[in-house]
Order: C-alpha cells, then structure tokens, then sequence
C-alpha cells in the first residue's frame, strides 16, 4: 500500500520577521510555538507548526513580480460565513484582499503580505471534490478559467440580509454587483501599490 504524505507546513524567507510574525498570526488567527535563531514558527490548527519564517543572513534579494516560483498559498474554511466572518476581523485590523475572486469552483480572497507573498482564504463551493471537477470540465469555467472579481463587502451585506449561500457563491452574483478589474489587473495594482 502507497502512502500519501499530506502538506505539513510552509516555509518563507524574510528579513522582517516580526512584521510578518504579526500578519501571518492575524491572518490565520495563529500563535508562535516557537522563535528564536532566525526561524519563527506559527501554527492555527493542530500541526506544531504551518507556517514558519526563516530569516537567512546576508543582504536581502528582492524578488520580481514576475520571477518563477511559488505565487500564493491558501487556507479553506468550512463554509462561507467562517470566510466572511474571517475578512471582517482582518478588515478592522486593516488587513484587506487585494483581489476577491469568484473562480466558480471556489470563493477566494487574495491577500498579500508585507513582503509580497500571496495567501488566499477561500472556500469550496462545492461540497463534493467529484462535482467540482466536473465544473472545471464544463463550459463556464472553460470559457474562463479564472473567474471575476467581486465586492466582498456587497456580499457581506447581501448575507446579512439573508441572501443564501448557493447564490452569492455563482460567477453570475459576482457578475451582477459593479464592474470590477479583471483579477490580473488586481494583482497587478498591488504589485505597484
Ligand atoms: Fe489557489
């Protein structure tokens, strides 16, 4: 029998490792189980460890927007309110997603941190991994892969007045609400931010 590994824990470089110790804690509402010597380690959950920051010595390198490597990371939440309740705690804090994206097969919120790493808060909007392959395989999603950008804050609200799940998660609410940059176009203003 094969065994599968599951994703343990990221790592980051950074030469500002309290600024980041800091937003990634508010981000995933996490605690630091351990700092010292250059490696910050941070967990949410039950793992001793999902994030950690590694500060290397020397001078730091910057890296281009458009530089190979990896572009975000992301946390799911049970259901879209945990999601929304999460991007209200952060909004008060002043932490805001560059780019709200209504893929289809998830409702993602982009975040960048102060180093310009990306980590995305999402949910699932479908229940069953089976039937959200099949919606990659049809023909929304082939017509655009990526999907729109939407108003977080609208959508809060609609939710707050009722507004059920199954509709505020389609392409075509997100469609219905202001005209918004195409997702690259977000990205692409926080990179010059
Ligand atoms: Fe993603």
């Amino acid at each position: 029998m094969v065994s599968t590994p599951r994703l343990a824990h990221v790592v980051l470089q950074t030469a500002q490792p309290d600024v980041l110790t800091d937003w990634y804690c508010r981000l995933l509402d996490g605690h630091v189980v351990y700092s010292g010597k250059g490696l910050t380690f941070i967990t949410f959950d039950d793992e001793h460890h999902r994030i950690a920051l590694l500060t290397l010595p020397g001078p730091e390198q910057v890296r281009p927007p458009s530089a190979p490597g990896m572009h975000h990371v992301a946390f799911t939440f049970d259901d879209l309110d945990g999601l929304l309740e999460r991007y209200q705690s952060l909004a008060q804090q002043g932490i805001r997603p560059v780019a709200p994206v209504q893929h289809g097969v998830t409702t993602s919120l982009y975040y960048r941190d102060p180093d310009g790493n990306y980590a995305e808060m999402q949910i699932d909007n479908f229940p069953i991994p089976d039937e959200a392959t099949a919606y990659m395989e049809g023909p929304e999603y082939d017509a655009d892969p990526v999907g729109p950008a939407f108003d977080v804050d609208l959508m809060v609200a609609a939710r707050a007045q009722g507004a059920p799940v199954a509709e505020l998660i389609r392409r075509a609410w997100a469609l219905s609400g202001p005209r918004l940059p195409h997702p690259w176009e977000l990205f692409a203003a926080a990179e010059t931010a």
